[in-house]
């Protein structure tokens, strides 16, 4: 919050007065903070021969975060399945990201240990890193976002800061935040859990549950993530994805319990990408949640635990896929989306007629939503220019779609 001294006659409706520039002697108001709800008070405000008020001027951030919670929900999914198709991904593309997303973990892993070692914090690595998260995201959202399940590393904590940097960067886009905010917010993802470095090794790695002494020093992280990164002289909008992502919606988390009013942007979206990676992601001790039961769970928590539009925006960041999208899977074979299945959006019923070495197979129907021994994903949609698709998936297609 920040107090901005104005003219009474420079006052606008909507403006919170934080205080008069008169004590409270000398005017008629019983109260001296307020909002200005319409031109009268204004008027009265004159009247008192009141000169100057204080009023709670609001930063243009505030202003984009506010219109953004006010966005309604339904424009928002619309805009989902209209992003699916835009947001086509290019094989080459999707090769180099994983490349880069191989890479960075490893530097990530250097950058961590380091920290663990009380070596010095190369920031250099984590910059350059995000950086290269925010360029890519830049030529294509999703990209980034479809090689963070692509292979498990042994240890969670390096992928874990790199998904929560590449989600973050992309929600961040999608919000309508600059390039350089969308660099700056991949920095802090990156960092988010650097706390973790701190956290006797042990502790942190520890399969099964935690005792309540264990859970307490776990938690710690957040104090010594913000504490080490204040050191570092980290800027204030990198700080605070690192401190407030264990806050939550309705005041239960931690490190101050604060309620959704008074958690950052930058927090609601940590809070957001921390939880949906983390009961995606397979440990050694569980396996991981797949995307739609995760998404269905965290519905649940939509304003009670996380807020709740920035949550939609999150599934906008993940993607929907319409019925005729060209999909990369999992096994490296290519189909076509052929119907959808309205509870499950990201397991829809797929024609896959190509193998990983590009050659065509029998069209061959699955059902992502079914167990099968051989568990078919969806990695991202693919821009269909450099593929040439059979006849024959689309008189598949029309057949399924079918109304009858
Ligand atoms: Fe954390």
């Amino acid at each position: 919050m920040c107090m901005k001294k104005i003219a009474v006659k420079d006052l606008k409706v909507g403006d919170k007065i934080l205080r008069l520039d008169k004590s409270w002697f000398e005017t008629s108001f019983f109260k001296h903070k307020f909002i200005v709800k319409d031109k009268s008070v204004i008027d009265r405000i004159m009247s008192s021969n009141i000169e100057f008020v204080y009023i709670d001027e609001v930063t243009p951030e505030e202003i984009k975060v506010s219109q953004i919670l006010e966005t309604p929900t339904k424009d928002i999914i619309d805009e989902a399945a209209e992003a699916a198709s835009v947001n086509l991904i290019d094989i080459e593309d999707f090769s180099k990201a994983s490349e880069v997303y191989t890479e960075s973990v490893k530097m990530t892993k250097c950058v961590f240990e380091d920290i663990r070692a009380g070596k010095m914090f190369n920031n250099c690595a984590v910059k350059s890193i995000a950086a290269n998260i925010a360029q890519i995201t830049r030529r294509n959202k999703g990209v980034l976002a479809s090689v963070t399940k692509l292979r498990q590393y042994d240890d969670y904590t390096f992928q874990h800061s790199m998904n929560v940097s590449i989600y973050s960067a992309g929600l961040a886009s999608h919000l309508g935040m600059d390039s350089n905010e969308v660099e700056r917010i991949a920095c802090a993802g990156l960092l988010h859990d650097v706390g973790k470095m701190l956290v006797p090794k042990d502790i942190l790695n520890k399969p099964g549950k935690l005792t309540d002494e264990e859970f307490s020093m776990m938690r710690n992280h957040v104090q010594y993530g913000y504490d080490f990164l204040r050191k570092e002289a980290v800027a204030d909008d990198i700080l605070r994805l690192a401190y407030e992502h264990h806050e939550r919606y309705d005041g239960s988390g931690y490190p101050n319990r604060l309620r959704d009013k008074d958690i950052s942007i930058e927090g609601k979206i940590g809070a957001v990408v921390d939880i949906y990676d983390a009961i995606t992601s397979d440990r050694v001790y569980h396996k991981g949640m797949e995307p739609p039961s995760a998404l269905k769970l965290m519905f649940k928590w939509a304003d009670s635990y996380i807020n709740k539009k920035v949550f939609e925006f999150f599934i906008m960041n993940i993607g929907i896929y319409p019925v005729g999208t060209l999909v990369l899977m999992n096994t490296h074979e290519l189909g076509i989306v052929g119907k959808t299945n309205i509870n499950k959006p990201t397991e829809p019923l797929v024609l896959v007629f190509m193998n990983k070495k590009g050659r065509r197979l029998p069209v061959k129907v699955v059902d992502l939503s079914i167990k099968t021994v051989v568990k078919r994903k969806i990695l991202a949609p693919i821009n269909p220019e450099s593929v040439s698709v059979p006849d024959e998936v689309y008189s598949y297609i029309d057949n399924l779609n079918k109304i009858t």
